[in-house]
């Protein structure tokens, strides 16, 4: 048995950079989780889920918005006391998560600071004195990814998770498949569902896009080291476009296909979304910009590939048959591809990502994760067949690779 200072010393010096891969590190990173939980004894978990995850949040939030973690890196980042961080703010030393004045030195100093330092997020190195962790740097730099705690959590991901299991008993349990009738509209009040409540609130709106850039950007393989895209370009026909995007959001996908591909011709990637999420968006000219609703007829026909990313996960069956029916129609039997970028549930162990995604796919809008059979079923009904399932070891999602039934 290992003592605990001989287990710590195992432990200490390891980081995101300690492995030789990606691979090798979310290994890792699954065992480590699966130590911690049995370590664990009931209250210290009741405990982390029921005020740790709530109070950091709230914490993380505020310095968010009063700007500390965006300051600090702007002036070097280093080290630094709560006095020095509520200075580069201009915020009054008075504020929560720094009260640090002689006058106040009774044991508030650097409230906030303290909590998220309690959770590693930044890291106490002498007495009141911090310094910022890649997390912190990331949050700084990347304001789309700071923006994931502010309306993502706030209007979407927080209330809804709250009313879920108070919506579940109402309805006797029953498994809810209409996203117009689901735990969104039970927490909200009202008839919307969760893209038109975002389309009437457009910071809400502009930080759903936020997430699901963030989400593209940091949780995934990108689609394009999971599916051989030279494949595409190559036996690409000139005038026709070469990849739609269909519910792309901002494009991030479009973006990592350019950035592999960069010497194809200005306007042969297509980003499809609906216009509320398309008005703001600035983007490069290699990317031509359509609104489409993907629940009307797709206009643009015979592209060589017509790409997904996690749309299909938002729509239980008879939606998602709608979709893939008009993208069916407008594909060239033999020529266009459909390119299905999504999670498959296993069904054994199912990795705890893609869990989760299923719950806030039934909390939002009535809809889930599918597993392969399901999916072959779903695709198989449209009016397609699938050629291959593309599902590295290294992955969360696969891609899953259909053409239209002649
Ligand atoms: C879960 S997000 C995924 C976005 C993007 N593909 C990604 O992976 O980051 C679903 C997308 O579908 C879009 N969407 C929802 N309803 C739509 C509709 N009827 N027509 C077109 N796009 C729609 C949303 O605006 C959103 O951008």
């Amino acid at each position: 048995m290992a003592s605990a200072d001989q287990l710590i010393g195992a432990l200490e010096g390891l980081d995101a950079n300690s492995f030789v891969s990606e691979a090798e590190r979310v290994r890792a990173m699954d065992a480590l989780t699966l130590a911690l939980s049995k370590v664990h004894k009931p209250w210290d978990i009741v405990w982390q889920h029921c005020w740790v995850n709530p109070a950091t949040n709230a914490c993380v939030k505020t310095l968010i918005d009063a700007g500390v973690f965006s300051k600090w890196i702007k002036t070097g980042g280093g080290e630094k006391t709560c006095a020095e961080l509520a200075e580069l703010t201009g915020i009054d030393v008075t504020y929560p998560f720094c009260l640090t004045l002689e006058e106040h030195s009774d044991g508030d100093a650097g409230r906030m600071i303290r909590q998220i330092s309690g959770q590693n997020l930044v890291i106490e190195t002498a007495e009141d004195t911090y310094k910022p962790t890649p997390w912190v740097h990331a949050l700084a730099e990347d304001q789309a990814l700071a923006n994931v705690y502010g309306e993502f959590y706030g209007f979407v991901n927080s209330p809804m998770f709250r009313t879920l299991p108070a919506y579940l008993k109402k309805t006797g349990y029953k498994v809810p498949t209409n996203p117009n009738d689901c735990n969104w509209q039970f927490m909200r009040g009202s008839d919307e569902n969760l893209f038109q409540s975002l389309g009437a609130n457009p910071a809400a709106a502009r930080e759903f896009n936020d997430a699901m850039e963030s989400h593209s950007k940091h949780n995934l393989t990108p689609w394009v080291d999971v599916y051989p895209t030279e494949t595409l370009v190559k036996e690409s026909k000139p005038d026709r476009p070469l990849v739609v995007d269909v519910g792309g959001s901002k494009g991030h996908d479009l973006t990592k296909f350019h950035l592999r591909h960069p010497n194809i011709p200005e306007g042969s990637l297509v980003l499809q979304d609906l216009p509320d999420i398309l008005k703001e968006l600035t983007i490069d000219d290699t990317i031509s910009i359509h609104p489409h609703d993907f629940f009307k007829p797709q206009p643009v026909k015979g592209a060589r590939a017509y790409f997904m990313h996690n749309v299909l996960h938002d729509w239980e069956d008879t939606k998602a048959k709608q979709i893939l029916s008009h993208l069916a129609e407008a594909m060239e039997p033999g020529y266009s591809k459909l390119l299905i970028h999504e999670s498959l549930v296993s069904s054994v162990k199912p990795l705890a990502r893609v869990t989760t995604s299923d719950i806030t796919m039934m909390a939002c809008l009535g809809a889930k994760e599918r597993t392969e059979a399901e999916w072959r079923a779903l695709v198989e009904s449209s009016g397609l067949k699938v050629l291959k399932i593309w599902r590295p070891r290294h992955s969360v999602e696969s891609v899953i690779e259909a053409e239209r039934v002649l």
